[in-house]
């Protein structure tokens, strides 16, 4: 028989208050880094790990918003649903409201701020998230792991520990927002006790996974990026990356309709639909001019 599918869960939920007044009236995961909307950085993230429906969480007021930008998927070739967090009560939460979208399939959940960009990078989750007996979270070296969840590694590096936003960080390995897990995510997280802030958190069902020897760390590499954008400085920066990476090259970072013409999900007549629409920013010109590219390689 054949594995079940990992499905794709992003949380863009949340209040955004690191962010206010910018996010009063509009979601944070749809404001701007540089020329798209944030939301499409981690969605690309995870269609080049090969997943192909999502479920997207997002507050009330924000729903229809998110709808309108990215409708039910099938314009990119992939298929797109919406759930509704009444209230930010932890990332862990989010596997909860996702149980009937995931039917029994293992998850990959992303954080609707984290930005991930590398060579290779889609062929490493790829890998990743074909391990479905297991969860594996992703580690990457930052100067200030005290924001972070932190791991530590034991000699043959395995994780040793984990702990969340630790005062004095065992190592300088931040767990990133994203998390592949095993198809008993949902049920685990209904065992979890709010933490003090209130929240079911993403570190105490890892944790679980870790005590039953179920749990992998995937180190991702200084070759590549990873950026969280929950503050002014940190938005500012990720678009500045972008802007630089992309006036460099001439290549658009998480493009979703460059990404699933690359993959074959959707063809050269659809993209050239998509493109004429968003002519006039320069961002459908773009689209337009890979089509007369001569092969689809990167
Ligand atoms: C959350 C997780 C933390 C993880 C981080 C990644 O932090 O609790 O373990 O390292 O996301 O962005 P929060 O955004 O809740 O501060």
């Amino acid at each position: 028989m054949e594995s079940p599918k990992r499905k794709g869960i992003i949380l863009a939920g949340g209040t955004g208050s690191r962010l206010y007044p910018v996010t009063k009236a509009l979601s944070k995961q749809l404001m701007p880094i540089y020329d798209k909307p944030m939301i499409y950085y981690p969605l690309c993230t995870l269609m080049l790990a090969g997943i192909r429906e999502f479920l997207i969480i997002t507050t009330p007021n924000d729903k229809d918003a998110f709808k309108n930008l990215l409708g039910d998927g099938s314009k990119w070739g992939i298929d797109i649903n919406y759930k509704v967090q009444k209230k930010p009560d932890g990332i862990a939460s989010a596997l909860i409201l996702g149980e009937e979208f995931l039917n029994n399939s293992p998850s990959a959940l992303i954080l609707g701020d984290n930005l991930f960009h590398g060579e290779n990078l889609g062929k490493n989750l790829e890998n990743a998230s074909g391990k479905i007996d297991y969860s594996t979270v992703f580690a990457y070296k930052v100067s200030d792991p005290e924001r972070y969840g932190v791991v530590e590694f034991n000699e043959s590096g395995e994780i040793r520990s984990i702990e969340e936003k630790p005062t004095n960080p065992k190592t300088k390995y931040a767990i990133t927002g994203l998390y592949f897990y095993d198809k008993n995510a949902p049920k685990k997280c209904k065992t979890l006790k709010p933490s003090k802030r209130g929240e079911l958190e993403i570190t105490d069902l890892n944790q679980l996974y870790l005590q039953e020897k179920k749990l992998k760390v995937s180190v991702i590499g200084r070759g590549m990026t990873w950026l969280d954008t929950g503050t002014f400085d940190s938005l500012h920066q990720a678009s500045s990356f972008i802007r630089t990476l992309e006036k460099r090259q001439g290549q658009k970072v998480c493009s979703p309709e460059e990404i699933s013409w690359r993959l074959n999900l959707i063809s050269n007549s659809e993209l050239e639909i998509l493109a004429k629409s968003q002519e006039k920013s320069g961002y459908g010109k773009y689209l337009l001019d890979l089509l007369n590219e001569k092969s689809h390689h990167y």
